[in-house]
């Protein structure tokens, strides 16, 4: 294998950048060419290709985003679209490709692999982390630590007020992100889709906790559940009581990677080279406890998710007895 390319794809995470840096500095340390795709797949199809040296991916550890950009590519979801891909990396003699991203752009990454006998090796990144075989996708430690940073500052005027607030969390149809800011922020409840929620009895933990004399709350809703403001409006009408919302939104995706995400993209960055030179293909690295693990995309990709089915319905039972 002489050169690889690489492209980051979905949402934009922090350490995507530490990743890119990772993967450049590995390949030219095992003496390859890397070719950087802009705008992920939409990149591929352009074609939309630059070359990566040790320079390109200077100073960039510390900063969020991409710097090869990132995009949604529905062409790319037709075989056509994938066909037309592979046949502009092998233009340019590319023997190899690394994916950045997370599950969409992991189930593309298989159907390029497979249908086109593409050697593909994905990173996971994601603030999400909703991806199975590995214990952490790069971006999601940061955005937990953004989330919670604006819910302190919420639980100021909360407390002061004597406030009921809900905050409105990404996750797409995973509670990660909620359940851990919930914890970590001291929440009274989290709505996230993995666990059973009610609002009616919520509600009725709320009215008889004022009866009892806790004035304020901080409910943690993840976006799979329900909108902040629909939440805020059903407490309200149920308790009477009045309820403040606020969506957190795009800021969660943002601003420098954690310590935690730098070293995993520099650890998975350097692994997904190494695996394409010993011939792997259609596979992600991701981390289990702390060692490197290779699984099938097919399995990164997975409905299948017991063991974090488990430990987030452990995560809620400690929020409920630690906000009482
Ligand atoms: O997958 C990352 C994520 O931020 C999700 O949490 C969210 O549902 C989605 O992307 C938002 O996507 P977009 O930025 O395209 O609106």
């Amino acid at each position: 294998m002489r050169r690889i390319a690489l492209l980051t794809s979905g949402g934009d995470a922090p350490g995507m950048n530490a990743a890119i840096r990772a993967v450049v500095r590995t390949a030219i340390y095992h003496h390859l060419e890397v070719v950087g795709v802009i705008r992920g797949y939409q990149g591929l199809l352009k074609p939309d290709f630059i070359s990566l040296h040790l320079r390109s991916v200077s100073n960039i550890i510390g900063q969020g985003g991409t710097i090869l950009k990132t995009a949604r590519c529905k062409e790319f979801f037709t075989p056509e679209g994938r066909e037309k891909g592979v046949k502009h990396l092998r233009e340019q003699g590319i023997e190899g490709l690394i994916v950045i991203g997370g599950n969409g752009s992991f189930y593309g990454a298989h159907l390029l692999s497979t249908e086109n006998r593409f050697p593909v090796i994905g990173i996971p990144a994601t603030i999400d982390n909703d991806i199975i075989g590995t214990d952490f996708s790069i971006g999601s430690d940061t955005a937990v630590n953004t989330a919670l940073s604006a819910i302190d500052k919420i639980r100021d005027t909360v407390s002061s007020m004597e406030r009921i607030f809900v905050v409105e969390v990404m996750g797409r149809k995973e509670g990660y992100i909620a359940l851990r800011v919930g914890l970590g922020g001291g929440a009274e409840d989290v709505l996230v889709p993995q666990t059973e929620y009610d609002i009616e009895r919520m509600c009725e933990e709320i009215k008889e906790g004022r009866r009892k004399g806790k004035l304020s709350w901080i409910i943690i809703v993840s976006e799979g559940v329900a909108g902040s403001r629909e939440v805020a409006s059903l407490i309200e009408e149920f308790t009477g009581f009045e309820t403040r919302s606020i969506t957190l939104g795009h800021i969660q995706r943002g601003g420098s990677p954690t310590a935690m995400d730098r070293i995993l993209a520099s650890r998975l960055g350097k692994e997904a080279v190494e695996a394409l030179l010993k011939g792997e293909t259609d596979k992600m690295v991701g981390i289990v406890g702390e060692k490197i693990k290779l699984v099938e995309l097919t399995y990164a990709c997975a409905k299948e998710r017991k063991e974090k089915s488990r430990r987030d319905r452990e995560i809620y039972s400690l929020v409920k007895i630690l906000a009482t």
